[in-house]
């Protein structure tokens, strides 16, 4: 096989600005590609800026920056927002990434006080912030996102509070169960994903800003300043753990894959229910697409693939792991493969999210074919053996033996529990009455299940008040 041959450019170019002093020749065209981040960083241009301002006012502040720099630091900033924003900035590979690119216009912009932005400051502890700050965010708008997610689910629960459908283990028929019961317990799964999202933004709430390279600074800066002005609860405590921790991305990765895998068991039944053995559900036009070979097709594409992103988000969530394992303190050069995975995945869960409150807010149940389907297979057999232990005082297990002979009995004939006469049930346990029947049916089995958190009609009904007022902070 033909080795490839590489290009290793050596000394064509310059070296490079932001660090050339000791340098003669600029980087191999191979050193600049591995090297540069400009292509993925350039999304932590707000964060840079931001975290750019709240550090020249503290600078200024702190008598270490006449107040005419700040003033023109905070002006060439603004510009520059404005020029990402507009399309109009120019990004360099040469400049390697958001903090260079930004500094070098900066000082085209302002001349040499864009230079001074960078005084008791490195690019370790700038990008430690500008990363907590943009996961910060995320964190915010998933927040808010899956409010509106519980807020879907909520709403439909309340409107199928008293549809009954079959509950499943083994995705056997287990047990009648109503409906909204079900998308309830979505609601409590998401509140722990935003509960598991906000533990992960009160601790990593700590401005790393201060620790500069790696060891603190010799100027009388004050990180508290600039920790304030950002929102942070405090500076961090230690110069070295400030530069090299990433546990924020870690951890925030971790809440993201436990909320894909949630919303993957959600689209996983979508993908169930819509399906014509099923059809317990169905979504619109809007929330399926057709087979480009079978007209008939309406394939719920959607929950696809909020089931299949977890994968990417779950990869993050180990490539986060992976390159942070056995680093040595303080910063390295690793740590700059932190990002693509923490956008993507945030990407594509905001997605997902988006797309599941959208197909909970479009899909129509079935009801009398889910009603059916909960009716068939035995699924108040439970119900007997309870009111054999209620009425008659039997033993539950001796009252599950009972039950399991009249379901074979039923079974034989191809009828269900309630089309066995009074007769052949006494055949079995002779004290049976005429009041069996009537817990044989799946409304009265729902609506008997009244014990906390169970799945009676009227306990749903409260359950949606009580989520409204836990979760989405409205109504009693
Ligand atoms: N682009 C780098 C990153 O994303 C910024 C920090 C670089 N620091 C350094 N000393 N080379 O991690």
């Amino acid at each position: 096989m033909a080795r490839q041959k590489t290009k290793t450019r050596k000394t064509k170019t310059d070296p490079n600005a932001m660090w050339g002093g000791r340098y003669s020749l600029g980087p191999a065209a191979i050193m600049e590609r591995i090297n540069a981040s400009i292509d993925f960083d350039r999304r932590l241009y707000a964060q840079d800026i931001q975290g750019s301002m709240a550090h020249a006012d503290m600078l200024v502040a702190q008598g270490i920056l006449t107040a005419k720099d700040g003033r023109d630091i905070r002006r060439g900033l603004r510009q520059i927002r404005a020029e990402i924003e507009g399309g109009k900035f120019k990004f360099s590979t040469r400049l390697e990434d958001i903090h260079f690119n930004v500094e070098a216009r900066l000082t085209a912009l302002i001349g040499p006080a864009g230079g001074r932005l960078h005084t008791a400051r490195s690019r370790n502890d700038q990008v430690a912030l500008d990363v907590r700050l943009w996961a910060r965010d995320a964190i915010d708008r998933l927040d808010a996102m899956l409010q509106d997610l519980q807020a879907a689910l909520i709403d439909r629960a309340e409107e199928y509070a008293a549809t009954i459908m079959p509950g499943f283990t083994h995705l056997q028929t287990a047990q009648p169960i109503t409906f909204g019961h079900h998308l309830l317990a979505y609601v409590e799964m998401v509140g722990r994903d935003r509960g598991r999202l906000g533990d992960c933004r009160a601790r990593m709430n700590e401005s790393p800003l201060g620790a500069a390279a790696l060891a603190g600074s010799p100027h009388p800066i004050d990180p508290r300043k600039t920790a304030k002005a950002l929102g942070f609860d405090r500076p961090m405590a230690n110069s070295l753990d400030a530069v090299s921790d990433r546990d924020y991305v870690v951890e925030f990765l971790a809440a993201a894959s436990l909320c894909a895998v949630h919303l993957s068991r959600l689209a996983e039944e979508i993908v169930i229910w819509c399906s014509a053995p099923f059809r317990f559900i169905a979504l619109s036009d809007a929330f399926t697409t057709g087979s480009s070979i079978m007209p008939q097709k309406r394939n719920p594409d959607a929950a696809e693939l909020v089931r299949g992103k977890v994968g990417r988000i779950v990869g993050a969530f180990v490539a986060l792991c992976t390159i942070m394992k056995g680093l040595p303190l303080t910063y390295g050069k690793d740590m700059q493969e932190d990002k693509e995975p923490l956008f993507d995945a945030t990407d594509a869960l905001e997605l997902c999210v988006a797309a599941m409150a959208g197909m909970m807010r479009d899909l129509e149940a079935n009801p009398e074919r889910m009603r059916a389907v909960a009716a068939a297979d035995y699924s108040v057999a439970t119900d007997l053996a309870d009111w054999l232990v209620r009425e008659l005082g039997l033993p539950f297990r001796q009252a599950h033996h009972v039950t399991g002979t009249l379901v074979a009995r039923a079974a034989a004939k191809g009828v269900d529990l309630d089309k066995l006469s009074l007769g052949e049930m006494q055949a079995v346990e002779p004290r049976i009455t005429r009041a069996v029947y009537r817990v044989l049916t799946v409304e009265a089995s729902v609506a008997a299940r009244r014990s906390l958190g169970g799945t009676a009609p009227a306990n749903v009904a409260r359950a949606v008040k009580e989520a409204r007022r836990r979760f989405l902070g409205r109504g009693r």
